[in-house]
């Protein structure tokens, strides 16, 4: 079989299937950027190969995904975590004036350059933790040249770095001060909307549907605005309070419903019977000291998948570290390994709408892998703040 480049001497854990997909004498081929085999030693064809890596028994799994960030904005909110620590609650700050409306300014502010130049070292420190392929949403503009000029710095980061860059725009995120929130949406359906997907600037929309957001009628409108431009959702529901919202979501073939805290049974259903992921954010949960645990076992008993994300933003989520996303989903959360592992690869993919091109090793997707110095793969759930990246390998080539 010709191909540009074997990976031989590995241990695979090629997420396919249930469970790890674990094979413990293991080969992967890449052609043209895509995995051609990937498998059990003694069953693999014989390789005409332009180049052969020795794994030295190394562990290989997919390349992680990092299916929800904010990774783009201006400025930060070092200030209000020390209100936070004075006492101050998320919510009341986010009233108060301060929250997202304070990253909208200082993200305005930016130029296009200073937002990429801010956002390379958080999109390095994942990358640095295999990552190969990030979801970054607009939200902090809050206006159309605002969140163009964000979803255009998103784009602009994978020319900078070997990284696949998916985007959602989050108009509906916050209400920019002194507007109306139906007239807002208005702007948002009938404005905003049309003139990024005309530009293809957003893969996806989301939106913020919550007590210091939007309500589940407001967001129906962007859904519906969504759907008219062939756009897939994805929801920022019930994190703080229950509005229906993953339910929501499932009635519009949502691709995930995020956070999820407060979600009720009959969300829960409805999020079944669409095949809408599940997308958990343990650093968001963590950092807000949110005590109402996501619903594990309605997840479970329902087989919705479940991703992890960082979340990364500056208000409940100052993270850059999937592997850590991890340890906090397997220690707040009791997910197993193979769920914590299923999260960041196969169902971060789901989350995406990318199930058919990346997130398990098999043949036909994309050959991103992230190459592990590790003996098991419960390592990269149990250690904390320690990084056990070998090499990763983007669309087939080392970076
Ligand atoms: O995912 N919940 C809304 N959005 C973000 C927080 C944004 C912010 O506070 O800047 C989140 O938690
Ligand atoms: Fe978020």
């Amino acid at each position: 079989m010709r191909c540009d480049r074997v990976w031989h001497h590995a241990r695979l854990a090629t997420m396919a299937g249930d469970g790890l997909g674990e094979v413990e004498h293991g080969v992967i081929a890449s052609h043209n950027g895509r995995i051609r085999y990937a498998g059990p030693a003694a069953d693999a064809p014989t390789f005409d190969a332009t180049e052969r890596i020795d794994c030295a028994g190394r562990w290989i799994t997919p390349g992680l995904i990092d299916c929800h960030t904010h990774l783009v904005y201006g400025g930060d909110r070092a200030h209000e975590f020390e209100l936070r620590l004075e006492g101050a609650s998320y919510e009341e700050i986010a009233r108060a004036g301060g929250g997202i409306v304070s990253t909208m300014q200082a993200t305005r502010a930016a130029t296009k350059a200073e937002l990429l130049a801010s956002a390379l070292p958080r999109l390095d420190a994942l990358l640095a933790e295999g990552v190969t392929t990030v979801e970054i949403k607009s939200g902090y503009g809050l206006d159309l040249a605002n969140e163009t000029k964000q979803l255009r710095t998103a784009r602009a980061l994978a020319d900078e770095r070997a990284v696949r860059v998916e985007t959602s725009f989050l108009g509906a995120h916050a209400l920019p001060p002194g507007r109306d929130a139906d007239d807002y949406i208005r702007e948002v359906v009938d404005e905003m909307l049309p003139a990024i997907a005309d530009a293809e600037l957003a893969d996806a929309v989301d939106a913020f549907c919550e007590g210091i957001g939007f309500t589940a009628e407001q967001t129906e409108r962007v859904f519906a605005a969504a759907a008219a431009h062939g756009l897939p959702v994805k929801l920022h529901a019930d994190q703080l309070s229950d509005l229906g919202g993953s339910g929501l979501a499932a009635r519009f073939h949502a691709l995930s419903a995020d956070h999820i805290e407060y979600a009720s049974d009959a969300s829960l259903d409805a999020m079944a019977d669409a095949g809408t992921v599940a997308t958990l954010l343990p650093g968001a949960f963590y950092f807000v000291r949110e005590t109402k645990l996501p619903p594990i076992e309605g997840l479970r008993a329902r087989h919705i998948g479940i991703a992890l994300a960082t979340d990364c933003n500056p208000g409940t989520a100052p993270m850059t570290s999937i592997l850590l996303v991890m340890n906090m989903a397997a220690t707040l959360f009791r997910l197993t390994v193979p769920e914590c592992l299923t999260g960041v690869t196969r169902n971060a993919a789901a989350a995406l709408g990318l199930a058919d091109q990346i997130g398990t090793l098999e043949p036909g997707k994309a050959c991103d892998l992230a190459i592990w110095d590790i003996e098991r793969p419960a390592e990269l759930v149990y250690r904390i703040g320690f990084n056990p990246l070998h090499q990763r390998i983007f669309n087939g080539a080392p970076t």
